[in-house]
């Protein structure tokens, strides 16, 4: 056994930390093929200057099966210091691993005082829109900059850095090349609080000699249009921030920041803004004969810390070939991506100087064939292209802009274009997927990889709504139904890390956490039942399936404060007293009362509030928190339960939520499930349930006896149900269930996104039931799983796997004849209670070979064992 995978903060090698105690975990791999029960029962971490050493802090022989969140306890940490380690782990047997190969992370810039360059933005007359024949009805923009500062080296850098930001979005290029692969650094933080920084080492694009240094600076989120807002929400220009710390072999450095001998001009980028588009001049190229103007030093930002970045950037993640072309109307060609996607196109065309080619965006198309555009409301999303014209063709990619679309429309190609004309970028933050899916019904794999696009679309610096119309914004009600979906499919403990401290800025006074986050200065919608929820249910999922303490532990008095805020403006408990409310949104023809829904989240938050303070040891706190709940409890029965267990509102949502947060009497219990099934039955077996109560609406379907039921509404493809929306065509999920019927068309084009992931959060169900790879709550982090897979619904095998913090579990079953087989998998130093359905649990074999100590749980032998691979067989019992 050996220790791998290492990573600082969840990342590889990572630059420009910036916190005091950076946390260290790594994988276990076994070395043994075939071995079982390896666990790991000591370890010792070294870290050194250099690979291999240990002059910075050597934790010693550990006695411990702890993998992950290992705080760094060494002496403190300076700015920019590179720590290089390794670690070594013994197993049940003592024997140690070899040490691991070196890994490394290096600190940020610590200190305010560390940054020594001014701010700098282009000259007034560089902020005025360009002139050009491209009109674009009521948009005007300034353009894109190029900020560059050429300085002399001598020779022997032996490394060198660049810290860098910008109010804004940049791409930093050295000696004309890009330093990165970023895609909107420094990306989207709450500005008014925190503007994020990134650390590059350029060691080896530096010269001896002469060399340049080049910003292209947009607007970005900071002063492009943002929602339905206009721009400038945070600020009203571009501006960066900048240095480079080189090292040269002789011990001395050498610092060049911003400052007043940087010079500015614009190049083709005429503008670019998210949500109108880009627009690109090839004709105007920057060479020696260009002009450069000095640059304006700008006061730094008032109030806002620059932290180091925590999160994957944004990256372009893959390519899409157009699959089709059409001309459905003369001159404007049609492409098909085949999937509903989000990043830019690039373009590849040959014409006459000057020509202007017009890329148009869209999810759907209208009847006809034409593009169907106005879903996308205010966001023009359009791109133009002039071209230089050059004879052997040229290739466009947006740089600072990007769009939620499916088909492209070109107009003004010059020529014909061919299939390859065209071809998807796709754009996101860089998240490690974790997960996979896959069964036998070929409807539910297209739900699981609408699931997944619809993730990577809307995972974008922040959690997203929609990527697609004047909107984009990171609701936190989004968020919160889908957090437990989203963290088995991608690694998303970094992003919700940092997007926690995004919801905890644009906390208000009151308590109350925002419905947006980033919150955005000109709206400042805060407190809604089920999206502030998001403050305590987004972080305490983080650490229930990280492991992740610090998350709730840094915010817990951010956390305390709304709860109590909720509780101190309805202190009879019942959460009717709201500033705004949008219920159970976009359920279908069943309103559910919202006081009804916001009680029972003022409930579960409190009810998360007294286990997270367990968690932290905080037990008076979690005694105070628990008697709460136990009111609110009190309260909600007495307000909203019939005697005979109905619930107002007599809705699936207001069933399902109450059963899911533990609200519902055990004497009404049986009548609560009872009430949820008819109305589902009524509703010949199809949901109503809007987005708060659709992720749970399967789990406690299955929790209370009624796998079947949500058998059903997994596979139910007529209206309204997931399968409807793939029967059409889906791709990703839709906002809403009748986004678009085969009765009415297209929903109002006001507000219909076909790329929002929220009603995807079915997909935790998914991993948990059908594949059946579950979390344990007793177990943070997934150092023991639950393996318990509910076959249903007629599948014949169903796999998933998922890559924890303690490495990848694994779980297929089939049926075969009379027979059920389940291969699991159990990552070393991990264990899992392993549930097989079976008519007879006495039967159960692993390896051909007869199982001993079995316990039951109903119709289930139950199982625990070690790390390994197991191939279970058992007598099928009927699935239904
Ligand atoms: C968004 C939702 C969001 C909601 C708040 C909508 O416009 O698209 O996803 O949660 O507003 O009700």
């Amino acid at each position: 056994m050996r220790a791998t995978y290492l990573r600082c903060e969840y990342l590889v090698d990572p630059l420009g930390i910036d916190e005091a105690r950076p946390r260290l975990s790594w994988l276990l791999e076994s070395t043994e093929p075939g071995r079982r029960d390896e666990v790991q029962t000591a370890y010792h971490v070294i870290v050194g200057s250099e690979p291999h050493t240990n002059d910075v802090w050597d934790s010693g022989r550990v006695a411990s099966d702890r993998t992950n969140q290992i705080e760094y306890e060494g002496p403190p940490l300076r700015s920019g210091q590179t720590c290089w380690w390794a670690v070594q782990v013994w197993d049940g047997e003592d024997r140690p691993s070899t040490w691991s190969p070196p890994a490394s992370w290096e600190m940020g810039l610590l200190d305010p005082a560390d940054w020594v360059g001014t701010w700098i933005a282009p000259p007034a007359p560089l902020r005025q829109a360009v002139a050009t024949d491209i009109v674009l009805p009521g948009w005007s923009a300034p353009p894109a900059v190029h900020l560059r500062r050429r300085f002399t080296l001598p020779a022997g850098a032996r490394r060198a850095r660049v810290y860098a930001t910008a109010r804004g979005v940049y791409e930093l290029h050295v000696n004309d090349q890009r330093v990165s692969d970023d895609v909107f650094a420094p990306g989207w933080t709450d500005y008014r609080k925190r503007i994020p920084y990134l650390t590059y080492d350029v060691t080896d694009m530096l010269a001896a000699g002469d060399n340049t240094i080049t910003v292209h600076l947009a607007d970005g989120w900071w002063c492009g249009k943002l929602a339905w807002l206009d721009r400038q929400q945070y600020g009203t220009h571009t501006s960066a921030l900048l240095q480079l710390h080189v090292e040269l072999d002789d011990g001395t450095t050498v610092t060049v920041a911003t400052d007043d001998q940087w010079e500015a001009t614009v190049g083709p980028i005429l503008w670019s803004d998210f949500l109108v588009g880009e627009a690109y001049d090839a004709r105007r190229r920057i060479d020696a004969a260009t002009a450069w103007l000095a640059v304006e030093p700008v006061d730094p930002p008032d109030g806002a810390a620059l932290v180091g970045i925590r999160s994957p950037t944004v990256r372009r993640t893959e390519e899409l070939a157009a699959r089709t072309v059409a001309e459905p109307t003369p001159g404007a060609f049609v492409f098909d991506l085949g999937q509903n996607m989000v990043g830019r196109v690039r373009l590849k065309a040959q014409g006459e100087a000057g020509a202007v080619v017009r890329i148009r965006h869209a999810e759907m198309c209208n009847p006809d064939g034409t593009i169907y555009t106005q879903n996308l409301r205010g966001a023009t999303s359009t791109d133009f292209y002039v071209l230089a014209g050059d004879p052997d063709g040229e290739v466009y990619e947006p740089a600072f802009t990007f769009h939620g679309f499916r088909y492209v429309e070109l107009t003004g190609y010059p020529g014909r274009p061919d299939l390859d004309a065209v071809t998807g970028i796709v754009l996101g933050s860089d998240l490690e997927m974790t997960g996979t899916f896959e069964c036998s019904d070929e409807l539910v794999n297209q739900l699981q990889r609408n699931i997944v696009w619809g993730q990577r679309g809307n995972f974008l610096e922040a959690p997203t709504d929609c990527p697609q119309r004047d909107e984009r914004l990171g609701w936190l009600g989004d968020a919160q139904v889908f957090v437990a979906t989203a963290s088995w499919n991608m690694d998303v403990a970094p992003f919700f890390t940092k997007w926690m401290q995004d919801v905890v800025d644009g906390q208000h006074e009151s308590g109350l956490f925002p419905d947006v986050a980033p919150l955005i200065p000109g709206d400042v919608a805060t407190g809604a039942p089920a999206w502030a929820d998001a403050g305590v249910i987004v972080p305490w999922n983080i650490a229930r399936w990280f492991g992740d303490r610090r998350i709730v532990e840094r915010h817990y008095d951010a956390l305390a404060r709304f709860v109590d805020g909720v509780h101190e403006a309805n202190p009879d408990h019942l959460w009717r007293n709201t500033a705004h409310d949008y219920g159970d949104w976009l359920a279908i023809d069943a309103p559910t009362p919202k006081d009804v829904v916001a009680t029972a989240y003022h409930a579960e938050s409190t009810r998360l509030m007294a286990c997270i303070a367990t968690a932290l040891g905080r037990d008076a706190d979690a005694e105070r928190w628990h008697r709460r709940w136990d009111a609110i409890k009190g309260a909600f029965n007495h307000a909203y339960v019939t005697p005979s267990g109905r619930i107002v509102g007599h809705t699936q949502t207001s069933y399902v939520l109450a059963l899911a947060f533990d609200l519902v009497l055990e004497e009404h219990r049986d009548a609560a499930v009872r009430y949820l099934v008819e109305d589902i039955t009524s509703r010949a077996d199809h949901l109503s349930t809007g987005f708060l109560g659709v992720g749970h609406l399967l789990p406690v379907l299955a929790d209370h006896g009624h796998l079947d039921v949500a058998y059903r509404l997994l596979l139910q493809d007529t209206f309204p149900s997931w399968g409807y929306s793939i029967k059409h065509g889906a791709t990703t999920i839709w906002e809403r269930w009748d986004g678009w019927t085969d009765t009415t068309g297209f929903q109002t084009w006001h507000m219909n996104s076909f790329n929002h992931y929220s009603l995807g959060s079915v997909g935790a169900w998914l991993y948990r039931d059908v594949a059946g790879i579950g979390l344990d709550p007793a177990s943070p982090g997934y150092r023991h799983a639950l393996i318990r897979p509910r076959p249903g619904g007629g599948l014949t095998h169903a796999s998933g796997s998922y890559r924890s913090m303690h490495g990848t579990y694994a779980s297929a079953w089939r049926v075969e004849g009379d027979t059920f087989h389940l291969d699991v998998t159990i990552p070393p130093g991990a264990s899992a209670s392993v549930h097989v359905p079976t008519s007879d649990p006495g039967a159960l074999t692993e390896g051909g070979r007869p199982v001993t100590s079995v316990d039951t749980d109903g119709p289930a032998a139950v199982v625990t064992v070690g790390s390994g691979s197991y191939q279970f067989a058992a007598p099928a019992r009927s699935f239904g």
